[in-house]
């Protein structure tokens, strides 16, 4: 089958490793399902696994993806949970300290097939195309976890997206807007952040820029390069959320007495459960959600998609179809 796969790691030329041809089909253990993939999307995650970042050495040659939207094998329309439990694991799956990622022990969504743990396909609601489904599993499941499990806020707070063009700060802004928190961002790049707005952000910023308010959470992905920032724009008591450090994850300060003194709470957030990708899935429906995708290609066409991502060029989700 076609699939795009890594077949080496390289931190400085991360797309050196990248191969787009054929793999094998992979088979289903018991009680997995294979879904046949009609739409894939990308994420920064498939850029840290050809960096050697999360994806083992000794699992190479491995299919990269973490998101899709097919068809299991009784033809019901689904969207694929990428985060695999162990076995005798129950609860909350992102606290399984042995929980993976499609692609980092199990081969993943980029490709004709993918086969997962029957509980990891949930349905695709009739509303939403192939392509706006295959956005949802990864940085729209992380996004609503941070937004709605951990950053403790409530429609009319204020909220800060550190980066207003990536895919989860997009996903950030579109389901924030439609909860009714005013959202605002910031970006390097004032025409993202005229973007953003045009989104349902309230208001753009630019990086590092003094707030004219301190706003009741921060939504972090960028890491070191705005941490500072984030700190310092919080009121007291608020809360930042942090689920990545695009930019580095050793800020120049750790801001240790501000965090104390304002006594924020800094709470880490990655993915979400499968019953969380439920309701993400039915929100988007109901509030006739449409994420933003930045753009559509063929699967054989995916080096193109990588290429604009790793250069920042990319606003909203990479798609790739089948
Ligand atoms: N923990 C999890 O479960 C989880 C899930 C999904 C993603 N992530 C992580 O979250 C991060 C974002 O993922 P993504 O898929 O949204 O990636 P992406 O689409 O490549 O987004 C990159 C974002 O980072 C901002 N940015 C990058 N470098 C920056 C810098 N030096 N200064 C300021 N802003 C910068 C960009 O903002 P502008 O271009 O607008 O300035 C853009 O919004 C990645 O590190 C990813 O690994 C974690």
């Amino acid at each position: 089958m076609l699939a795009v796969y890594a077949a080496r790691q390289s931190a400085e030329d991360p797309l050196s490793g990248l191969e787009v041809g054929e793999r094998p089909v992979p088979t289903s253990p018991p009680g997995w399902v294979r879904v046949d993939v009609r739409a894939a999307a990308l994420n920064h995650h498939d850029l840290w696994s050809l960096r050697g970042v999360g994806l083992p050495a000794d699992k190479l040659p491995m299919i990269l993806g973490c998101d899709a939207a097919g068809t299991d094998e009784q033809g019901r329309e689904v969207i694929v949970h990428a985060v695999i439990a162990s076995p005798d694991w129950s609860g909350d799956e992102t606290l399984d300290p042995r929980r993976s990622l499609l692609s980092e022990l199990h081969p993943g969504t980029l490709a004709e097939h993918v086969v997962v743990p029957a509980r990891n396909v949930v349905p695709k609601p009739a509303g939403l195309s192939w392509e706006q489904a295959a956005c949802l599993p990864t940085a729209w499941l992380t996004a609503y976890r941070m937004l709605f499990t951990n950053a403790a806020v409530h429609p009319g707070d204020t909220v800060l997206v550190q980066g207003a063009a990536g895919g989860v700060a997009t996903a950030l802004v579109q389901l924030g807007a439609a909860a009714g928190l005013r959202v605002w961002v910031t970006s390097r790049d004032q025409a993202k952040g005229a973007a953003a707005v045009a989104l349902g952000a309230e208001r753009a910023f630019s990086s590092g820029e003094r707030l004219p308010e301190r706003v009741d959470a921060v939504l972090e992905t960028v890491g070191a390069a705005t941490w500072s920032h984030s700190v310092n724009s919080l009121r007291p008591g608020g809360t930042i959320v942090i689920s990545g450090a695009t930019s580095g994850d050793a800020p120049a300060k750790a801001e240790l007495t501000k965090i104390f003194f304002k006594q924020l709470r800094v709470v880490g957030s990655t993915m979400g459960t499968r019953d969380e990708l439920v309701r993400l899935a039915t929100f988007v429906e109901a509030a006739r959600i449409e994420p933003l995708i930045d753009s559509v290609r063929p699967l054989s066409q995916a080096r193109d998609g990588f290429a604009a991502m790793e250069e920042g060029q990319v606003a909203g989700k990479v798609v790739f179809t089948l």
